[in-house]
Formats: C-alpha cells, structure tokens, sequence
C-alpha cells in the first residue's frame, strides 16, 4: 500500500466561515477556534510551537518574540487578511517561514465602503437615521439636515494600488474629479482611464482636496503619514476618509482638528488602538464610525479563506504559493 503522506498541522486564530472550515478539515491536520475567542500571547506561543501552517488574522500580534520561540516545523504563516502590518516580515524571513495574505479579493469590497463613507459624512446620514431613531423629528424643512454635495469636488486618494484604483473608479461615477499620492507614480493608462490627477507633494494635495481618502497599507513609512502637521494643511470644509489601518493618520491629531473645525468630518472604519476607539472622537457629530468592517462581506470572507487554503496546500505541496509576500512589497 502506498504511504500516504502526513497532512500539515494547521492551527488557525480565529472562527471562519463554515465552508472554509470544512474544507480546511478536509485537506489539512486542521485545529479551529470555534468559539472564536481571540487567541493571548500564551496561546499563540503554544500555537507556533505545534504548528506546520499558522492561519492568523489581523487581531493577532506575530512579532519577533513570538517567531522567536516558533518550533521549526513552522514553514507557512497564511495570514487570513490582505494588511501584513500585524506579522513582522524580517523576523519571519530570517526564520525561513514564508508569509501569505489574500489580496485582489476584498478590493471590491473595501472600495465599496470607502465610497459609502464619503457619501455618508458629507450627507449626514448616520446623524440623520439617528433623529429617526431617537423619535424628535417633526417633519421635513429647507434648511434641516444640510449637508454637502459631492458632485464636482476634488477627491485626494492617498496610495493608488489595487483599492485606491477601485476607488477612483467609483467616485468617476459619482462626479468627482479624481487626484491622488502614491510612491510611485501609476502606469499612464491607468491615470488616463481614471483621468487621474498625480501630485508628487502629498502636502500640496492635501491643501487642494474637499474629501482625502486614505488607502495605503500601514508600514513603518506610512506610519502617521497624516501628521498633525498635514492635517492642519486640509482646509476647513474637507473630509477625510479612512479604510485602511488607523495608524496611517495621527487619531489624536485628527480628533483635535474635528474638534477645533480644522475641517470639516471624518469617516473611519480602522483605528490606531483597535478596538480602543479615541473616546473624544466618539462624541462628535461630524464623524461617521464604523467597526472594521471594509471587507465584510460573506463572499468576500469566503474568497479569502480560499485563498488562504490554495496558499497551504501550495506551499504543503512543495511549492511556491501564489501570495507570498515580499518585504520589498511594502
Ligand atoms: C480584514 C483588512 O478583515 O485584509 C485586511 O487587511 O484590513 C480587513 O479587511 C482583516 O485584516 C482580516 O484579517
């Protein structure tokens, strides 16, 4: 009889959606979170240890120390996740453990929430459902609940790549003018089919811009990359939007500026200190608040976890899986 081969131990952080699990128990030695706790330093420490694959996600810190006491079976980090910022990349690459995220699958997703913030803030509706809610609204007048129109403001996305493109493409139709930062300078045709302004000098976009959107990933570059300094750059009737990792502006900059009317309203799905949220920044009106919940939807959680699994079974397999992240990525 031929000897089969022994499946890959993989421990996974945090509960996933059911088909995903299935499957997972189908292919590998496969330990699940049912309950879906998140997992301490402690159970992460017992987690590399025993591990062949590890599937963390975001709420998970994979830091030096950790990988430090990894047993050396760990080959695979599967991160459950497009952002990277939570799993130091050096420290795994000096411990020959390859590191995966899920990309291209939740930027559809994510660029759909950016777009319903900045329609969200400008227009109210977060304050306006809360007057339905709270029972004192006593019928409709000219002057209540005005906001501002979006047609024909300028749109300032910081870090044009796969989400902030998707963005771009959305606003088109919404009729922004689309202007964007990055790094690096996007490919012509893309810039002509978005009819895509480029600014060299983020400082500069940022005084021109009504509404700046933030979709670049955290790294160390990015780190407070929307200082206190260039927050005070906005003019006073901008917003801001944020769907990518808190730590890319100054949250207690920021909330400091919406509180002196610096500008004008935030919407923010991601936060410095998640789930800890600035409790001044809770109190505004001008700001619309959500949970993390860019990609949430089931589809989108669905595609990743296969995602995830195509990147075990490859690397199980011998082979390169298809989203190994590179340092230089970022
Ligand atoms: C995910 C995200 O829900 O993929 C990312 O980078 O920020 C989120 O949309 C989360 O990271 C899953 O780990």
């Amino acid at each position: 009889m031929a000897k089969t081969k022994k499946k890959p131990v993989v421990i996974v952080t945090r509960k996933l959606p059911d088909p995903i699990e299935t499957r997972m128990m189908e292919l590998f030695d496969t330990r699940l979170n049912l309950d879906d706790r998140p997992m301490s330093q402690a159970d992460l420490v017992k987690a590399v240890k025993q591990a062949d694959a590890l599937v963390p996600t975001v709420t998970d810190r994979i830091d030096a120390s950790l990988l430090s006491q990894a047993g050396d079976n760990l080959g695979l980090i599967a991160s459950f996740g497009t952002g990277v910022d939570h799993i130091d990349l050096a420290t795994a690459r000096a411990r020959n453990i390859v590191v995966t995220n899920t990309p291209g699958v939740l930027t559809e997703d994510t660029a759909d929430m950016t777009m319903a913030l900045i329609l969200a803030v400008p227009r109210r509706l977060t304050e306006g459902s809360r007057l339905i809610h709270s029972g004192e609204w006593d019928g409709w007048s000219p002057t209540s609940m005005l906001g501002h129109r979006i047609w024909g403001k300028r749109l300032g996305i910081v870090g044009m790549g796969r989400i902030g493109q998707a963005v771009a493409r959305r606003a088109r139709g919404f009729g922004l003018s689309v202007h964007y930062h990055n790094r690096r300078r996007v490919h012509p045709d893309i810039e002509a089919e978005l009819e895509a302004t480029y600014w060299d000098s983020l400082d500069q976009m940022l005084a021109h811009m009504d509404i700046v959107s933030v979709n670049c990933p955290h790294t160390p570059a990015t780190f407070h990359l929307l200082s206190a300094r260039r927050l005070k750059l906005m003019q006073p009737h901008a917003y801001i939007v944020n769907t990518s990792r808190g730590e890319v502006i100054d949250e207690n900059a920021l909330t400091r500026v919406l509180e002196g009317g610096g500008i004008a309203g935030a919407g923010l799905d991601v936060y410095e200190h998640e789930p800890a949220v600035n409790p001044k920044l809770v109190k505004l009106d001008n700001v619309v608040l959500l949970p993390h919940m860019g990609s949430s939807t089931i589809e989108g959680r669905v595609d990743m976890g296969e995602k995830v699994i195509i990147n075990i079974k490859t690397f199980a397999d011998g082979h390169n899986p298809p989203d190994r992240v590179i340092e230089t990525m970022f």
